[in-house]
């Protein structure tokens, strides 16, 4: 055993050896950490950045020994910032920055013990992002944080692994936004797969990938139209606005009247919803542009029109579902802990009443998959996993409701 774990360093630190100047002059970090974490030293001999940065660079010099381990600094975003200007700073002004700010403003966040919070295997293991030096100062941060290294792993740190739209895969799946699934079995997702399988080069590959529309020319700033919410708040549309008013209440973005409460502030500071047309417009002309790198522009606005359209009918079901749990709570058969008749859907799956499980299914599972799946072309997941069941979970929250009503008649 012991000849075989030594030949095997031996064939490692040849391999270390050759190419890597770094190697010529060791540094006294990796001397030690070749021994301590391995693996780390050899993944980052494959970074580009091996050649011109030691572990300093990114960890500073305090810590030397296993003693002064708490001296050892880790990344915030304004370390990659030093060299990186230009990624760091489109990063920032996009979506992936406000995760850790979007998931703090949601009442849930607070209900959830500690560790699905912080640790990297709840909320936690997503959202750990806008690490800034400022951010990473407050108790109650994430003392490993996630943000250039989510998509270039550390520490090979590798710009080809960030094109490949598996980098994005660990998070954008599963229930509420399965944008892996709906785009890796979209005809987009095939295409593009079918020609990797076939050994072409990435840019020789015809379908689009989850960076061609949502980083087109290595813009590190995604941020999209509607949103995970599928919000806006200004609309023409006169049927759609009273739906959205109905949603806006039950978000309690709105109070019963239909006046902006505070927790609008927080929506406004994680950009959770587009607040005014301009703002909607420009992200969706940026996205018909890319779209129009490969289809005509009536196409696209057809099949971008029709999407719109879609949400607009889950939206429909949706806004009567929220109305009967609403006339369940101004009757006092669903009692609230406030006058308000409205539920609070931002406390996700936090409420002890069936029906008001129903109704989260609906805004997180249901309705997601409607308006996402359409967006990535997945006509199956916009239909069944979708649409469909809005249809079904409506049907059964009326004959709940019925059903509550009766018993509370009962009692009387
Ligand atoms: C004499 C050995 C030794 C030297 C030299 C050394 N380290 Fe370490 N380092 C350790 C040990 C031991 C740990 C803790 C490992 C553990 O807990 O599994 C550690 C941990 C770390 C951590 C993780 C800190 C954390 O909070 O998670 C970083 C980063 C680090 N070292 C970087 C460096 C850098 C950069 C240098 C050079 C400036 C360096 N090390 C030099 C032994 C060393
Ligand atoms: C380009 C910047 C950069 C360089 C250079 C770098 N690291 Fe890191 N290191 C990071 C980042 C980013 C993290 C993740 C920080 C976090 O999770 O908050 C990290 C985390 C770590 C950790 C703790 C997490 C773990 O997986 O155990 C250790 C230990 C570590 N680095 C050691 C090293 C060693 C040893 C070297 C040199 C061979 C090195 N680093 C070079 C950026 C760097
Ligand atoms: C001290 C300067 C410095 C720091 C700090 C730094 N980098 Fe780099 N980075 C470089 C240099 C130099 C290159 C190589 C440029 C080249 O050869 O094209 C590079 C290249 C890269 C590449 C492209 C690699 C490839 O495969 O082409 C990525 C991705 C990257 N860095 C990410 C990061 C991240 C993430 C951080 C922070 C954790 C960071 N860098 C911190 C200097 C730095
Ligand atoms: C598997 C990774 C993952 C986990 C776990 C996760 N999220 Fe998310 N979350 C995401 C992704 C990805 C998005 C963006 C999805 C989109 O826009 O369609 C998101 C979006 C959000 C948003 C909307 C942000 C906005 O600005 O529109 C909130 C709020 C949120 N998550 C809260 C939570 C809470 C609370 C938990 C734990 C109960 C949680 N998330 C767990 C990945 C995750
Ligand atoms: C959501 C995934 C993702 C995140 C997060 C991310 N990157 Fe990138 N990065 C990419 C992609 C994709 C590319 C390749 C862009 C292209 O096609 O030119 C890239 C390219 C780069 C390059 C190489 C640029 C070049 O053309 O040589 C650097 C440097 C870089 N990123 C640094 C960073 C830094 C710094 C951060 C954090 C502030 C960061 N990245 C965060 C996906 C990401
Ligand atoms: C570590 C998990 C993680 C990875 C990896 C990741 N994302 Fe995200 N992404 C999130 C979270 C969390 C959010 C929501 C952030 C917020 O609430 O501000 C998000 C938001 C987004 C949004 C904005 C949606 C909106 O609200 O407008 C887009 C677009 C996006 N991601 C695309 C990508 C792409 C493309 C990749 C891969 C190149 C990727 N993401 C990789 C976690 C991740
Ligand atoms: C053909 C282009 C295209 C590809 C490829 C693509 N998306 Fe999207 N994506 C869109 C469009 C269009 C929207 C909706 C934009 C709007 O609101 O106007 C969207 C929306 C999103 C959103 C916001 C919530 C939602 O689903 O509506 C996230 C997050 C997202 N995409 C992530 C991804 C990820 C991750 C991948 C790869 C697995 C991917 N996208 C592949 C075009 C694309
Ligand atoms: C990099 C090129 C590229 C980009 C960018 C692109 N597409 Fe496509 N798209 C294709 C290819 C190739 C096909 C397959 C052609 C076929 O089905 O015959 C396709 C097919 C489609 C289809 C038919 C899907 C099916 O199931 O038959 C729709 C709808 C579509 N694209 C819409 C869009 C929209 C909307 C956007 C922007 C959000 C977009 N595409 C961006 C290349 C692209």
């Amino acid at each position: 055993m012991g000849r075989v774990k030594l030949s095997g360093l031996l064939v490692f630190i040849f391999f270390l050896t050759s190419g890597s100047p770094i190697w010529a002059k060791p540094s006294s970090c990796e001397d030690c950490h070749l021994k301590v974490t391995p693996g780390i030293v050899k993944d980052f001999h494959r970074s580009k950045m091996s050649e011109t940065l030691t572990c300093a660079s990114c960890h500073g010099r305090e810590h030397q020994s296993a003693n002064d381990v708490d001296k050892a600094k880790l990344p915030s975003i304004e370390t990659c910032q030093r060299c990186h200007p230009k990624q760091a700073k489109q990063y920032m002004s996009g979506k992936h920055f406000l995760g850790w700010i979007a998931l703090k403003a949601m009442p849930t966040t607070h209900l959830q013990p500690e560790a699905f919070i912080k640790g990297r295997k709840g909320c936690g293991g997503c959202h750990s992002l806008g690490a800034t030096a400022e951010a990473k100062r407050q108790p109650d941060y994430p003392k490993y944080a996630m943000d250039c290294q989510n998509c270039h792993t550390r520490h090979a740190f590798s710009k080809a692994e960030a094109q490949e739209p598996e980098a994005c895969m660990t998070c954008h799946m599963g229930f509420d936004h399965p944008q892996w699934e709906m785009w890796s079995s979209s005809k987009h997702g095939v295409i593009y797969r079918l020609d990797r399988l076939m050994g072409r080069a990435i840019d020789e590959r015809r379908g689009p990938r989850c960076q061609t529309c949502h980083m087109p020319d290595g813009d590190h700033r995604v941020m999209t139209a509607w949103g995970f919410l599928g919000l806006r708040l200004p609309e023409k549309d006169k049927e759609w606005l009273s739906w959205r008013l109905t949603i806006l209440k039950a978000f309690r973005v709105l109070d019963p009247q239909g006046k902006p409460t505070d927790r609008l502030e927080v929506i406004k500071a994680g950009k959770v919803a587009r607040l005014t047309e301009e703002e909607w417009q420009a992200e969706r002309e940026k996205m018909v542009r890319t779209c129009q790198r490969c289809h005509n522009s009536a196409f696209v606005k057809e099949q971008l029109h029709q999407a719109d359209m879609m949400l607009r009918e889950a939206d429909r079901l949706f806004a009567q579902a929220i109305e009967i749990v609403a006339s369940l709570r101004k009757e006092g058969i669903i009692k609230s802990e406030d006058n308000n008749p409205y539920p609070d859907l931002l406390r996700f799956y936090e409420t002890p009443y069936k029906i008001e499980q129903l109704l989260y299914m609906m805004f997180m599972d249901y309705r997601m998959k409607t308006f996402q799946g359409a967006f990535h072309m997945n006509p199956d997941y916009t239909t069944w996993y979708g649409y469909a069941k809005m249809k079904k979970t409506l049907v059964e929250i009326k004959e709940l409701a019925q059903k509550m009503r009766h018993q509370a008649q009962e009692k009387i």
